[in-house]
């Protein structure tokens, strides 16, 4: 069973001609709410292709908060473990330029509330993997996925939006996915992929590197892999890792191969860009199923020795 402890958002999404520069004001006929928070949007991505999923998070005392949680139960993620705030649920503005680029603020609200004790019944031990970011308290995501660790289930880590860590906090992590921005801020400077992957990979981690139209890079205990991006028409790129990272942990969780999870990740974060929103484009099972062989097989490779 997969486990998800994080943020759960109110997306305020604009569609703009071109986003805005400091200082400018940019004009657009109107706004949509959707359903948002890299937790949440990683619960209901993994629940989408048919993973067990449960969401730990918190929501506040106003009319959004009924409204994320159906938004997650509609995905099939249970919601026993979302709780309640005196904050604001949390919202973010998102505004879409017509290339499909964004620019993300979040007012994080509640989320500042989700707590370690949430998971005080939620049963962490093998079998069970347990699944973070970084929109709710780092202090909260380090012990969560410590004590996890320490009961036997499996860990993963996105660590978005960047942080750098304290010395040691990616010790308890058996999976580290991030983007090129990520690793750069985690690692204190930019790398040729391969190298920051095996930077940022251990004896018992691996570490994907998501690289957006280029795909992914992994590298683990195992060796390395690339995985291609799935060909599509960009239409948002809101939540395509959201997707790679629900649809990742969703195959990890159900016994795929890393090879096999992370082409399932790419084909569903590539297919969640053909639509606008950060939820309403991801597939279920037999869509990612249909447009898995258009992907072509990942790609095995010999790590750069880390320095
Ligand atoms: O990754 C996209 C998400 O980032 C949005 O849904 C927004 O809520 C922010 O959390």
């Amino acid at each position: 069973m997969l486990l998800v402890l994080g943020s759960i958002n109110a997306d305020l999404v604009l569609e703009v001609d071109a986003l805005p520069r400091p200082g400018e004001t940019v004009l657009c006929p109107g706004w949509r709410l959707a359903h948002g928070g890299k937790g949440a949007n990683q619960a209901a991505a993994a629940a989408r292709l048919g993973a067990r999923v449960r969401f730990f998070g918190r929501v506040g005392p106003d009319p959004w908060g009924p409204i994320l949680r159906r938004g997650l139960e509609e995905a099939g993620v249970e919601v026993d473990g979302l709780a309640g705030s005196t904050r604001p649920s949390g919202t973010a503005v998102i505004a879409v330029d017509r290339a499909g680029e964004n620019l993300i603020l979040v007012a994080s609200g509640a989320n500042l509330d989700v707590s370690l004790d949430q998971l005080d019944a939620a049963g962490l031990g093998p079998g069970i993997t347990l699944l973070c970011q970084n929109e709710i308290p780092l202090p909260v995501t380090l012990g969560a996925l410590a004590r996890a660790r320490a009961a036997g289930a499996r860990t993963i880590l996105n660590l978005a939006p960047a942080a750098s860590l304290p010395e040691g906090a990616l010790d308890p992590v058996d999976f580290l996915i991030v983007n090129q921005h990520e690793a750069a801020a985690l690692l204190g400077r930019r790398l040729p992929a391969e190298e920051a992957a095996a930077a940022l990979a251990g004896p018992a981690r691996t570490c994907v590197l998501t690289l957006g139209r280029e795909g992914a890079v992994a590298v683990g205990p195992e060796g390395g892999w690339r995985v291609p991006a799935l060909p599509v028409r960009v239409l948002d790129t809101t939540g395509a890792g959201d997707a790679f990272v629900g649809a990742l942990a969703a195959g990890l969780d159900g016994g795929l191969a890393l090879p096999e999870a992370l082409a399932q990740a790419s084909v569903a974060a590539g297919l969640t860009c053909e639509r606008l929103g950060a939820r309403e484009g991801q597939p279920d099972r037999a869509a990612v199923e249909a447009r898995l062989e258009s992907l072509g097989a990942p790609v095995p490779f010999t790590p750069p020795r880390a320095d």
